[in-house]
């Protein structure tokens, strides 16, 4: 049988912002994980807000593996908050949109391409966020973007569903990701508050769910993806699929 592949592609080590991009040591570990799994794996550092970068990656890691593309993941983003869009400098918001909106468009291209190409139809899973569901103050660009990417999984699910290939959102709240487990997060959310803590931070967003949690893990949305990429799923196309405990509800 063939051994499950993956290709993955992560900017690493360029250290935009704090929290900053994966470091080497992060890419190292997401390598070491797949083999004892039963995998192979290419790793590249590419921008995904270089086409050029993004494309040639992908095919040169689809020949090393037999040229079939199935499940695709667009997961990169950056999160960035603090003003409100009346503040926000045109340079903070082109570094956010290009990634998380234009990046996800250099990502479905070159993925779509490929999977014409292959003639295998296909998955397509895009991370979007719970604030592409609903407004959020202070974090204009972000929410922006993240709205923006559903209208391209929309477009994207109905030009590609003829070759068989599947587009969807997931949708998570508050993942506990480097991303949210850091000092700015908690001063966005808690302006009142000195010096806020993770403690303080975890209560505001029990209260603020449904289902009574502080976040979910990032196992939770692997799940998600992992049943969106599976043959069960396999008229699934179009979907925003939250993975939100009820927190847009709200
Ligand atoms: N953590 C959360 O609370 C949360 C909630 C909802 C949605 N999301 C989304 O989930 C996805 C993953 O985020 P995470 O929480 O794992 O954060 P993370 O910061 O741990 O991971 C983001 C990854 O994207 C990579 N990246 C950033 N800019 C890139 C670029 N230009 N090119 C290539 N790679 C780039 C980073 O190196 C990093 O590996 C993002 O799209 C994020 O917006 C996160």
């Amino acid at each position: 049988m063939r051994k499950p592949s993956t290709l993955l592609i992560d900017v690493s080590t360029i250290g935009v912002r704090d929290p900053g991009p994966a470091t080497e040591a992060d890419l190292q570990e997401a390598i070491a994980q797949v083999e004892p799994a039963g995998g192979q794996i290419v790793a590249t550092k590419v921008d995904v807000r270089d086409y050029a970068g993004v494309e040639k990656a992908l095919r040169e890691g689809l020949e090393k593996f037999g040229g079939r593309l199935d499940v695709v993941s667009a997961n990169a983003g950056i999160f960035a908050f603090g003003a409100e869009l009346v503040d926000i400098t045109d340079t903070e918001w082109d570094e956010v949109v290009d990634t998380d909106l234009k990046g996800v468009f250099h990502t479905v291209k070159t993925a779509g391409k490929l999977m014409i190409e292959a003639g295998n139809g296909g998955s397509v899973i895009i991370t979007s966020s719970a604030a592409g569901i609903k407004g959020t103050q202070n974090v204009g660009a972000y929410t922006s973007a993240k709205h923006a990417i559903v209208g391209l999984m929309k477009t994207a699910a109905l030009e590609l569903g003829r070759h068989h290939i599947r587009v969807n959102t997931l949708h998570p709240t508050s993942v506990r990701t480097k991303m949210i487990l850091n000092d700015a997060p908690y001063k966005l959310f808690l302006p009142d508050v000195e010096n806020p803590t993770i403690e303080q931070f975890d209560d505001l967003f029990v209260q603020m769910r449904p289902i009574p949690v502080a976040g979910v893990e990032s196992e939770d949305v692997t799940n998600a993806l992992m049943s969106l990429a599976s043959d069960e799923a396999r008229y699934f196309t179009g979907a925003q699929l939250k993975v939100d405990a009820g927190f847009t509800l709200r």
